[in-house]
């Protein structure tokens, strides 16, 4: 439920603006919002279609950081991020409408904005005027201050520089770009994030065929989600790039090669999801290197032979799903190399549709928290 509300107030729009002066702004006064803020807010709010009037508390003599959807720092007079629980009442009018209309370019004028979620609003076209419809996101890139960007929904396909645009926000922590139609990049790009801030990269459900190459220059990448997109053919060897992903969504694809030998080098690698695909060959013995990894989907591939010892050395695993493979190996062998090290923390084990054989032994009642198990349709005996 607090992820709904979070969800709902994010899909609302939340044009969130950020410190715009500190000399006018006390830390010991009540801080109002800025002025010039106010304004730009005022003239957004006037080009919007906003049929449930959810946007009715943006009026002209209030304290701009009162309205719902902005939401100011009490103390530095910053317009932050909004709080992750959302008033009910926010629910219900985001429910009763959308937000649609045309971006005012006032916009523009909120400089220090640090957070901009205009996710799931249905602005048909994003019109600043100078710039036609979303044929580009050049407006973008005016926001230099930006940290969290959330243009998800948005039908952004013929905006070919949104990633020269985004990806060179030289503050950006957060962008999100998913069902937004997007294609392939063909546009060299120069500079690409040079502070290389940008840490969470979510790009599920696009229509992209193959990885971005410009995510390999992110060396700050924690989290990247491509799944549910059209990538097909081998995996790029390019992982050594970006080592402190933590978290890596390639599901829901067409991937038919191996897994690449630098994605068993990310040390610091918790969640690697790989599920979906056409993934083939054995899984190598280097996977004991990802001694981080909690969660480990490579279900629904073609993953064959046997599972290396090294899974011994994978101390952290909560959850292993390699359902619908080809692994063709004595299941007692995989016991025991999970009890060398997983006994206590393997939550839950699908090994399902494989061509697994042997009985099963009283290995797995040590497995203490393992609360699910499935071994369906192999060629196990009691
Ligand atoms: C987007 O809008 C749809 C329909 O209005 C709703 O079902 C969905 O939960 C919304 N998604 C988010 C992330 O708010
Ligand atoms: C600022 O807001 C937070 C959260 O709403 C609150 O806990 C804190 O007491 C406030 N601080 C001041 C100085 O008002
Ligand atoms: C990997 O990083 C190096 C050093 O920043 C860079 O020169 C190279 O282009 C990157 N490789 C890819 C595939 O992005
Ligand atoms: C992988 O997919 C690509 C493109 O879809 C295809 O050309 C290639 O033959 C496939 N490779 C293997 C090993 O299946
Ligand atoms: C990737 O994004 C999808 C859609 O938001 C989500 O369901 C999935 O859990 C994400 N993957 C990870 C590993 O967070
Ligand atoms: C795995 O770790 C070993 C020992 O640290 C190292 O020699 C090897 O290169 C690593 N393999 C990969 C694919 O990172
Ligand atoms: C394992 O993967 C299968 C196929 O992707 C999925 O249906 C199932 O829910 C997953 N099970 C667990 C326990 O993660």
């Amino acid at each position: 439920m607090r992820a709904a509300l979070t969800n709902a107030l994010l899909g609302f729009l939340s044009v969130i603006a950020a410190a715009i002066c500190f000399s006018c702004c006390d830390a010991n006064s009540n801080v109002l919002c800025i002025e010039s803020e106010r304004e730009a807010l005022l003239k957004l709010k006037n080009d919007l279609n906003d049929p449930s009037n959810s946007l009715s508390s943006w009026v002209e003599t209030e304290d701009c950081c009162k309205w719902i959807g902005v939401f100011c720092n009490n103390l530095t007079g910053h317009v932050t991020r909004p709080e992750d629980d959302a008033p009910f009442t926010q629910w219900e009018a985001y429910e009763q409408s959308k937000l649609g209309g045309t971006i005012n370019p006032s916009l523009l004028q909120l400089k220090h904005l640090t957070s901009l979620d205009l996710s799931n609003n249905s602005f048909s076209s994003i019109q600043i005027p100078e710039f036609d419809e979303v044929r580009s996101l050049q407006w973008v890139s005016g926001l230099s201050s930006l940290q969290y960007l959330d243009l998800s929904e948005v039908h952004l396909h013929k905006a070919t520089d949104w990633l020269q645009v985004t990806f060179n926000l030289p503050n950006l922590l957060e962008l999100h770009l998913s069902d937004c139609l997007l294609q392939d990049d063909t546009s060299p790009i120069s500079i690409v994030n040079s502070r290389k801030s940008l840490a969470v990269l979510d790009l599920y459900l696009n229509q992209f065929s193959s990885i971005p190459m410009s995510i390999f220059s992110l060396h700050g990448l924690v989290s990247l989600n491509l799944s549910f997109n059209s990538l097909n053919g081998p995996i790029p060897d390019y992982f050594g790039n970006t080592s402190f992903l933590e978290v890596v969504d390639l599901s829901s694809n067409s991937l038919n090669s191996s897994i690449p030998n630098s994605l068993y080098s990310l040390h610091h690698l918790q969640s690697l999801s790989l599920g979906g695909n056409y993934f083939q060959g054995e899984i190598s013995s280097a996977i004991g290197n990802l001694s981080s990894l909690i969660h480990l989907d490579l279900s629904h591939n073609k993953f064959q032979r046997r599972l290396p010892t090294s899974f011994e050395d994978l101390c952290k695993l909560k959850e292993m799903n390699l359902s619908s493979n080809e692994i063709d190996q004595d299941i007692s062998e995989i016991l025991r190399s999970l009890s060398r090290c997983s006994l206590d923390c393997l939550e839950s084990l699908n090994m399902a549709k494989n061509q697994l054989s042997g009985h099963l032994t009283d290995q797995l009642g040590k497995f203490e928290n393992l609360a699910y198990l499935s071994l369906a349709q192999n060629k196990i005996y009691g």
